[in-house]
Parts: structure tokens; C-alpha cells; sequence
């Protein structure tokens, strides 16, 4: 068979851009699809980033884009990541701040739909005619929308199919039709998208996109419904079946306690008692005493999503029970500064660092007894996943991802591989909480519970087949010409 060219838009994708899960994921799934033998080109908003000379960075000729009814140039860097090529595309409405994400949507919102279709100038320009452009979340959602309109008539185009994976369908980028228009984009008028969102980069990247994906199989039941369906349940029904879910895989070789360069001491399922010179260094290195009980880890995105508040309500039963707690994380002001005081109020039992800081990230996975997961909702969630492979114990609200990823070990007792709570609230963390302090108590379980937790397969190697069989389908759906 023909070797499949996939060209990927995404907002981050680390090693290079990294805000949250989505880099993850849109690092590695590349790399796994290129080892299946796919051609995978990335693109991603040239915020003027600093690129690190193993990168080999170099300027290729963009093309030229209408935008705004005027010419304007689409700037492109070359490089080589991760046995890739990675492009950062650029222009005048993609502001150089090194920012991600702005403080201000509508100026996000140009940005992003710049972005979208100054990428697909881009590879006209370098002759990359993809079979499926896969666009990561709303940001690209324009390519999308493009693809299902006037790309339809463009030679260059027309057999090209849309994918979709939404990692978040909170995040949808609505109002964008100021920036829609400045890209000569037609007005939708697709009846299937509410109103308030038939200008949104997400609801238009759903509609139009030949197959639509979210990052588990959970999260894609719960978004048909009212309660995560964030207004566009009614859409993402109307998709039916061209909407499933392909649960993340976690990247083994960037995730891995036996060659983590920045660990105190490296580990495995083996050496497993090397894993409490992680702990005290990293006691040590928040300024926590020795205690008896078991050390609980967050680390997240500092948002509502994440179910902080309920953290917050327990912190104060995790020292009456002789554990202790550090938290990381960036995002709202308001949530880093409760948990600051937290902090300050109980110096022996928590610690929290504000920040994005990928060393202490994995330095808190490698010395953690438990990563907590309370989510309001999760899509999949990577914390959990990358807290199994390093041996720390995932103590997960069951919803989306996380339901699908932990099994709890007071159900299962031969293959739990965690601690499982169900209702939105303190109490049930807090029965939580005190299930994992009994069950530290006992060491040889607790360490069997460990090697399950590090031997559980989440690795790429099932999910990369499926989104390959996505891709497949899409270019059929496409080139039938079925309708959406
Ligand atoms: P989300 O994508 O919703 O933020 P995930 O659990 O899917 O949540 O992924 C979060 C990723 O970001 C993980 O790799 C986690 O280690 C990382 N991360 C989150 N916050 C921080 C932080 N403050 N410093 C370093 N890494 C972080
Ligand atoms: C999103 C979700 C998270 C998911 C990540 C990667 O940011 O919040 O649950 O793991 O994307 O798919």
C-alpha cells in the first residue's frame, strides 16, 4: 500500500511547546505512527521560541496568504525532532511573545485561525499534498472547516480527508468570525451547530471533520450527554458513529524511571527499593519533613477542571492521618494563591510549587507514594499513566480517562492497580484517601500494588493501530464523497 502522509496541527507538541497533556500526546503519537511506516509532517504556531541548535533549524519559502484582503507572507522554520520534521509556522498575526496561549481570545482567536490555514499554505509551498490533515483540539479547527468548504474545489485539496481529536471539549474557542473573515472564510450556516458556536473553531472542526476522535472511550459516551457536552452534545451526536474514542498511549521512552536523567536514583520493577532515595530527596527538596504516611502528588494545570477545591477541603485530614502532600502546578492566580495558604498554614504536611517545571514533574513521580487525579472531568488524563509507570499509586475520580485507565484495588484485588472514588465530592476523596493511608500500611501489598501499577501496558502500541484505522477510514469516507 501507498505510504499515507498525514500532516498534524497542533497548538503544542513537546519537546518543543509544552503547556499540557495535549504536547504529550502530539510529541509522540508522530513518532509511533512514523515507526508503522506513516509519513508524519507537524506543524505548530511559530511564537518565535527559541529553537535549541540539535534541532538544526532552517527558513523554507512559506508561500503567501490572503488574510485581512491583502497579501500576507507565511514564515516557516524546518526541524528535525524526535527523527521527524517538525515546521513552526509564522506570520504577522501570530504574535513573536513566546506565548502559547495569550491572555486575550480575540487575539487568540486570529492567531489560531492564521495559524490553521497559513499551514496548509505552508505545505502547498513544500509540495506536501497530505492524505489526512489531523488537527489536535479548536486551535486548527479552521483547517478543518476550510477543508470541508472551499477545499473542496481546489485541485489540491479535494481528495484530502479531515481528522479531529478533541482532548478537550471545554476549550472551544467560539466568536471567531472576525477571524474566520479576515481568512476569506464563508459564514456557516451548518443547522447541526448551535448558534452561539457557528463561529467557534472546535463546533466547526466537528462538523467538518470525516472522522472525529476524543483521547478515551469514556470521554466520547460522556460528551453526547448534557452534563460534558459543554453545549455541542447535540453536535456531537449528530456526528453518530463518525465520533469514537482512542484512549492516549504513553510515550515509554520519554517517560522511563530507569534512564531519567534528573531522578536522585534510577529505578525499576527490580531495583524498587531505589525508589525511597527518590522520596527523601525530594522530601528534602520541598523542605518536608520525614513522615510515616504515605507522600500525595498533583500535578496539573491550575484549573477548575482539575478539582482542586476538593484537595484543598482534604489537605487538612492528609496530616491528622500523618501524609503529606505537594502540589505543582500553573494556571489561575486565584487557585495558586488558596493553595499558598495552604501551605503556609500546614508547612510540615504540604508543599506547593507554582510553575511549569518539567525536572521537578518527574522528580514527583519518582518519589510520590500517590498521584492524585480528583477531576471534575478528564478526557484521559496522562498524570495517572505517567504515576503507574514511575510507581506511584494513581488515586483517580472515576470519569472519562481516568475511569478507563485505574482499576481499583478494594474491587479488584488481583489486578487493581489503584484507588477509585465516584461522586464529586470531599467526603468520597476523603474515603479515598483513607483507603490508600491503610493500604500503605501494609508494605508487601502495597509494593505488589506498585510492580501492577509499573508492569500495566499503556504504551503506544494499541492506540497507534487505531488512529492508523482512522486515518484509513477518513480517506475512504472522503474519497466516497459520503455525506457528514
Ligand atoms: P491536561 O492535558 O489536562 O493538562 P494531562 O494529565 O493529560 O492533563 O497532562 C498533563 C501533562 O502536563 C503531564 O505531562 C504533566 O506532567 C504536565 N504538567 C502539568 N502541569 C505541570 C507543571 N506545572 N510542571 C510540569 N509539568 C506539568
Ligand atoms: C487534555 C485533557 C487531558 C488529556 C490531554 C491529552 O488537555 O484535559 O485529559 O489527557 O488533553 O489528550
Amino acid at each position: 500500500m501507498r505510504r499515507l502522509k498525514i500532516l498534524m496541527l497542533a497548538a503544542e507538541a513537546a519537546p518543543l511547546i509544552k503547556v499540557g497533556g495535549l504536547a504529550d500526546v502530539a510529541g509522540a503519537l508522530p513518532v509511533a505512527l512514523r515507526k508503522m511506516g506513516l509519513d508524519v509532517r507537524v506543524m505548530l504556531p511559530d511564537n518565535g521560541l527559541r529553537v535549541p541548535a540539535a534541532y538544526k533549524a532552517r527558513r523554507l519559502a512559506g508561500g503567501v496568504l490572503a488574510w485581512d484582503g491583502r497579501a500576507e507572507r507565511v514564515t516557516l522554520r524546518c526541524l528535525n525532532v524526535s527523527g521527524g520534521l517538525c515546521y513552526l509556522v509564522g506570520g504577522r498575526p501570530i504574535a513573536r511573545d513566546g506565548k502559547v496561549y495569550g491572555a486575550n481570545m480575540a487575539g487568540d482567536l486570529r492567531k489560531f485561525v492564521f495559524f490553521a490555514l497559513a499551514a496548509l499554505r505552508a505545505a502547498e509551498s513544500l509540495q506536501f499534498q497530505p492524505d489526512v490533515v489531523h488537527v489536535h483540539d479548536a486551535h486548527p479547527g479552521a483547517a478543518l472547516y476550510f477543508l470541508g468548504t472551499a477545499g473542496r474545489v481546489q485541485r489540491f485539496w479535494k481528495f484530502t480527508a479531515g481528522v479531529l481529536t478533541i482532548h478537550n471539549l471545554a476549550y472551544q474557542f467560539n466568536d471567531g468570525a472576525a477571524a474566520l473573515e479576515a481568512g476569506g472564510l464563508a459564514q456557516c450556516v451548518d443547522a447541526r451547530i448551535p448558534v452561539h458556536a457557528r463561529a467557534g473553531l472546535l463546533a466547526l472542526g466537528i462538523a467538518a471533520a470525516d472522522v472525529v476522535n476524543t483521547v478515551s472511550p469514556s470521554y466520547a459516551r460522556e460528551i453526547r450527554r448534557v452534563e460534558q457536552g459543554a453545549g455541542l452534545q447535540m453536535l456531537v451526536r449528530a456526528r453518530g458513529a463518525r465520533v469514537c474514542g482512542i484512549l492516549n498511549g504513553l510515550d515509554g521512552a520519554v517517560w522511563n524511571p530507569a534512564t531519567d536523567a534528573v531522578l536522585a536514583a534510577k529505578f525499576d520493577v527490580r531495583r524498587l527499593a531505589r525508589r525511597r532515595v527518590n522520596r527523601d530527596a525530594l522530601r528534602a527538596e520541598l523542605q518536608l519533613p520525614a513522615a510515616a504516611g504515605p507522600l500525595f502528588a498533583l500535578v496539573a494545570r491550575l484549573d477548575w477542571q482539575k478539582g482542586l477545591d476538593l484537595v484543598l477541603a482534604v489537605a487538612p485530614l492528609l496530616r491528622v492521618l500523618g501524609a503529606q502532600l505537594v502540589v505543582l502546578g500553573s494556571g489561575s492566580p486565584e487557585i495558586a494563591k488558596q493553595l499558598r495558604q495552604l501551605a503556609r498554614a500546614h508547612p510540615r504536611a504540604v508543599a506547593v510549587r507554582v510553575g511549569f517545571d518539567e525536572a521537578l514533574a518527574r522528580r514527583i513521580y519518582a518519589g510520590a507514594d500517590v498521584v492524585l487525579v480528583p477531576s471534575r472531568y478528564e478526557p484521559c488524563g496522562l498524570t495517572q499513566l505517567i504515576g503507574m509507570r514511575y510507581g506511584a499509586i494513581p488515586l483517580v475520580r472515576a470519569t472519562g480517562g481516568l475511569a478507563d485507565t485505574v482499576v481499583d484495588v478494594n474491587v479488584d484485588a488481583v489486578r487493581g492497580t489503584g484507588f477509585v472514588f465516584s461522586k464529586y465530592s470531599a467526603a468520597a476523596l476523603a474515603a479515598a484517601v483513607r483507603r490508600a493511608c491503610k493500604l500503605f500500611a501494609e508494605r508487601q501489598a502495597w509494593q505488589a500494588l506498585q510492580v501492577r501499577a509499573m508492569q500495566a501496558d499503556f504504551s503506544w502500541k494499541l492506540p497507534v493501530q487505531a488512529y492508523a484505522d482512522l486515518y484509513a477510514r477518513a480517506v475512504r469516507i472522503r474519497r466516497n464523497g459520503a455525506a457528514r
